[in-house]
């Protein structure tokens, strides 16, 4: 554990790098995160006297902060329990997360209304919490690299605390354009682009999110101060993902996967959280589509959809997990025949089996509505062995990195990603595997570690 403000280098989260179970008979058992976002601030794990604040997320989380249980430079914040879902469920991810995703259906919402109001004021408290812990643990003039959406407010609140500290700022959302943007109470859009100009430094993923925050920092007002703006385009760890890939678990999987596909078909793979932002319901359309267009493709491909649940203690991500599994139940009993499904839908996570698809995916489709990045679009092509042809968004921030060679959609035109679809799975061996080797090159540019270390330097320069 390391002494008050000692801490030589900080970083804050919601989620952090290490969650705990608690079973029915008592025991804990910890589990290491996944994921780019995950390796990258592990590169933190090198300097000397480090420190990751995070939040407890569940009574695995808040029992083990009881116990006293936990990794060095890791300290899980045990908020209230209602205070957290009211910020995490209520504020992040369906006011916050809406807004910079564009997911609002906006005839009937927003609704900014009391219960609103008394979830601001959760999230006000628990981003207090992380500023005043991180406040106690930093040592004189120390960086401090907060994270993401969930924690807007807390580079301001920390200033207020400790002006000596080096404060940046990292999202890894896209950011609303201002129009989008000020459907917030203007007080709540105020707070929030303050909090975050209470940095030295913010850090967006592309140039594009980049610049429409500070579009809304001129509307909302009038600038942006003196907080500098960089742009960090976070890619795939490719000396992780290639090492992993040939573990004998994803041998294992392999294996089962292509016997579920079948010898001589073609495998268009996706991997998703079931998200809203991710499009997948219009990506099966799409499939489905490509099937009625292209009859000479029926029993010659199979669609391998995983799409892991998420968040699901909110209604409309639960509906739209039921939505998912009722469209591939659709294409299936309207195309299926005996010895072909056409698509294979896994729900479990499993990590191991998301590197096998990549393994021997020949087409991915990444369709999302709006993504910050899409890490998924960097990693296959880095893993993928036959040479796999992206079919990309132009909504997701990988597309401007891998937009030359990726096809690329418009993710509400089904018809046109169907025939998406259908010039990857026509493409040639020869160009395809030319495509792959320039995407896992330009997908690689800027791995987790050297991203974090990049906003590292940014700050000590501050
Ligand atoms: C996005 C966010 C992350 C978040 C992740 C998983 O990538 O930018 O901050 O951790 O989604 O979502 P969850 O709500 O499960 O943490």
């Amino acid at each position: 554990m390391v002494s008050a403000r000692a801490a030589q280098v900080l970083v804050a989260s919601n989620r952090g790098p290490v969650s705990y179970a608690l079973a029915a008979d008592g025991t804990l058992t910890s589990r290491r995160g996944g994921g780019g976002l995950v390796s990258g601030l592990s590169a933190i794990g090198a300097e000397a006297n480090a420190l990751w604040v995070c939040s407890a997320l569940g009574d695995g989380d808040r029992e083990a902060v009881r116990r006293g249980v936990g990794e060095p430079g890791v300290r899980m914040l045990d908020i209230d329990a209602g205070t957290h879902a009211d910020a995490y469920n209520g504020i992040a991810n369906s006011v916050l997360w809406f807004v910079h995703h564009m997911l609002y259906q906006t005839p009937l919402e927003p609704v900014f209304d009391a219960e609103f109001r008394h979830q601001w004021g959760a999230y006000e408290t628990y981003n207090r919490a992380f500023a005043r812990a991180l406040a106690d643990e930093a040592a004189e003039g120390a960086p401090v690299v907060v994270q993401d959406y969930h924690l807007a407010l807390v580079p301001g609140m920390l200033r207020e605390l400790r002006p000596d500290l080096r404060i940046g700022h990292f999202s890894h959302t896209p950011w609303a354009p201002p129009e989008y943007f000020r459907m917030l109470p203007d007080d709540v859009a105020e707070q929030l682009l303050r909090g975050m100009l209470g940095a030295d430094r913010l850090g967006f993923l592309t140039r594009r999110w980049a610049d429409a925050f500070a579009r809304c920092c001129a509307d909302v007002l009038g600038g942006t101060g003196s907080t500098r703006i960089g742009v960090y385009g976070l890619g795939a760890d490719a000396e992780f993902l290639r090492r992993r890939a040939h573990e004998p678990d994803v041998d294992e999987r392999l294996g089962v996967l292509r016997e579920q596909i079948g010898a001589g078909r073609k495998a268009i793979v996706r991997v998703d959280r079931t998200e809203l932002s991710k499009n997948i319901v219009r990506g099966l359309l799409a499939y489905g589509q490509l099937l009625a267009d292209h009859p000479e493709w029926r029993e010659r491909v199979v669609h391998v959809a995983f799409a892991y649940p998420s968040r699901q203690d909110l209604a409309v991500y639960r509906e739209y997990t039921a939505e998912v599994a009722r469209v591939a139940e659709v294409i299936n009993s309207t195309y299926g025949v005996d010895g072909w499904t056409p698509v294979l839908l896994h729900v479990e996570d499993d990590f191991a089996r998301s590197l096998a698809a990549y393994r021997l995916a020949d087409v991915a489709l990444v369709n999302p509505i709006r993504d910050g990045m899409n890490l998924v679009a960097k990693e296959v092509p880095v893993v993928s062995e036959e040479g796999c042809v992206l079919v990309l968004s132009r909504e997701a921030g990988a597309w401007e990195e891998l937009r030359e060679d990726a096809v690329s959609v418009n993710p509400y035109d089904v018809v046109g990603t169907a025939a998406a679809l259908h010039e990857a799975l026509s493409m040639g061996r020869a160009e395809r595997a030319e495509r792959t080797k320039r995407l896992a090159a330009a997908a690689t540019a800027l791995p987790p570690q050297q991203w974090f270390l990049a906003q590292l330097n940014a700050l000590r320069e501050a």
